[in-house]
């Protein structure tokens, strides 16, 4: 798949077959992601891959009426921002982080896979990073659900892109 048709057609799918990604699987997608600009090289992104154990952590944490929401895909990857204490520094690395998670969705994607990128409360309370082992030099910045997709899903509408574009003189 070419990056232009793999940027078009990459969709938030929130339904997965069980079947785990596999581990070669993941850290290809790891290794792309080693990819994404980062300023000074800092490569401030973290993965974790849960395992049964950690996601059993986090269900408790999220409490009964959040838990179920937590099954919804076969694997899922806290993505974290390793922070350095520096306002300008951070603001940077958060950045690096975003578009290292948009390489794993979008490599993901390339490969057939389905992939949704969550912010669920549970992982900005400290018995939800402790769940996942987030030390406190780590912001939280997305829940990488993957899987094989069930179903397709439309395109949500875009605006024009002249409502985001301005050509200065
Ligand atoms: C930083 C970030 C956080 C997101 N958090 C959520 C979320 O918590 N729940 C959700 O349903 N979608 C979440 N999304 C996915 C967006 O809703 C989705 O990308 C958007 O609807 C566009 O759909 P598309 O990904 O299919 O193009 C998040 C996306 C980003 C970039």
């Amino acid at each position: 798949m070419d990056v232009e048709t793999a940027i078009r057609t990459r969709r938030t799918h929130k339904a997965f077959r069980p079947e785990p990604v596999p581990r070669e699987q993941l850290d290809e997608l790891f290794e792309l992601a080693r990819w994404a600009p980062n300023h000074h090289l800092t490569i401030p992104w973290r993965f974790r891959v849960l395992g049964p154990g950690a996601l059993a952590r986090l269900k408790e944490a999220a409490g009964p009426e959040n838990a179920g929401k937590l099954d919804r895909a076969p694997t899922l990857v806290v993505c974290s921002c390793r922070l350095s204490g520096d306002p300008v520094a951070d603001e940077e690395d958060l950045h690096a982080t975003a578009v290292a998670a948009y390489i794993v969705l979008l490599a993901a994607h390339a490969r057939g896979l389905g992939g949704y990128w969550r912010t669920p409360a549970v992982l900005r309370t400290p018995e939800g990073r402790a769940a996942v082992g987030l030390p406190d030099d780590e912001r939280f910045v997305g829940l990488l659900h993957l899987g094989r997709a069930i179903g397709e899903k439309p395109p949500p509408e875009r605006p024009p892109v002249s409502e985001t574009v301005t050509y200065l003189d």
